[in-house]
């Protein structure tokens, strides 16, 4: 018997070339490498697959899976966040999900620290002051350009899984002082030590009791948990107004757990530092007009958090890996429990 599957990207060679020598495949794949499957042509292909391998512009819904009928037994996302998917519909339908958490969790915390000193230290609004000329008029002075300083911050992780706590084991030879964390347990200790930095005891790793202590205490405040309808704007006026004004703010989790114009607004009126953000609401329809490319203390880069070669490459051969595994009801890489 043959699997059908549907495959919405052109894949990096060694992920393409593990799914090609698979005998009883039939294949059928979006051609193009960097623009998104329409979803007309999605709904037409999904019809009769026993898997699809998607990306996190995919939109896998109760449409999607009816289209595809009954003979569907897996997805596979390659991505970390699983937001595009409605997993009760498929632990309802008994399909499994597969995605690629461990894969990019190094990728992601160096791009976060890319962002925090940025942020800090106003790299974004430097580069644009260079590059607009304005360097002769800015002779070097002993406050120009400055910013506060990573080692002696309270570093504050709003979601603290994998990436988290991989932002803050490169975080700690910075000096800084302390990380709070705040989970969907608040006060309560992590559930998992990933790195063995908790048991470690190097700087005061603890739990915040809520929302407002995280907001109040951290010098940086991290956004590294999943959107679900609990964090969707957690991050809003309130949260922003209890921020300190020297604090800056990094989002590399999802757009709409920060409410953009409330962002905007904090930043108007210098209620914080500045910001990071390689995420954003209705990302990537941003025009050049948008009211946060405004902002010369926040730095915005396009969803690249996982986009090292290496962490490509790996994402694209274990989403191909989770493929098979489901078609064949065997262990994936990295499962969803649904
Ligand atoms: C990136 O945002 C991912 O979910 O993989
Ligand atoms: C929750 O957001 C977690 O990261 O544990």
């Amino acid at each position: 018997q043959k699997f059908k599957v549907v495959v919405t990207r052109q894949l990096i060679d060694e992920a393409q070339k593990l799914l090609e020598d698979v005998s009883d495949l039939d294949v059928v794949q979006w051609p193009s490498e960097d623009q998104p499957a329409e979803r007309s042509w999605l709904l037409d292909n999904a019809q009769g697959a026993s898997g699809l391998l998607v990306m996190l512009s995919d939109k896998v819904d109760q449409e999607l899976l009816d289209a595809a009928g009954n003979d569907l037994k897996v997805i596979a996302s390659f991505s970390v966040g699983t937001d595009h998917v409605d997993t009760a519909v498929l632990r309802k339908r008994n399909i499994r999900l597969g995605y690629t958490p461990t894969a990019l969790t190094d990728a992601v915390a160096d791009l976060t620290i890319m962002l925090t000193l940025m942020a800090q230290r106003r790299g974004g609004e430097a580069i644009g002051k260079v590059i607009k000329g304005e360097w002769p008029k800015m002779p070097w002075s002993p406050l120009l350009m400055t910013g506060p300083q990573i080692g002696g911050s309270t570093v504050g992780f709003l979601g603290f899984g994998r990436i988290g706590q991989a932002t803050l084991k490169r975080f700690i030879p910075f000096g800084i002082k302390r990380a709070r964390y705040l989970t969907s347990k608040p006060g309560q200790p992590a559930k998992e030590d990933h790195f063995g930095l908790l048991k470690e005891g190097k700087i005061p790793i603890e739990p915040a009791q809520n929302w407002e202590q995280l907001a109040r205490e951290s010098d940086v405040v991290i956004i590294g948990c999943a959107l679900t309808p609990d964090t969707k704007h957690l991050v809003g006026k309130d949260f922003l107004a209890k921020m300190k004004k020297t604090a800056v703010l990094v989002n590399i989790a999802r757009g709409p757990v920060v409410d953009t114009d409330a962002l905007v607004a904090a930043l108007d009126k210098e209620a914080i530092f500045g910001a990071g953000l390689d995420v954003i609401e209705n990302e990537p329809n941003i025009p050049a007009d948008h009211p946060i490319l405004k902002q010369p203390r926040c730095v915005l880069v396009p969803h690249i958090g996982s986009a090292t070669i290496e962490t490509r490459e790996q994402m694209a051969t274990e989403s191909v890996k989770n493929l098979l595994a489901g078609l064949k009801g065997e262990a994936m890489v990295n499962e969803v429990q649904l």
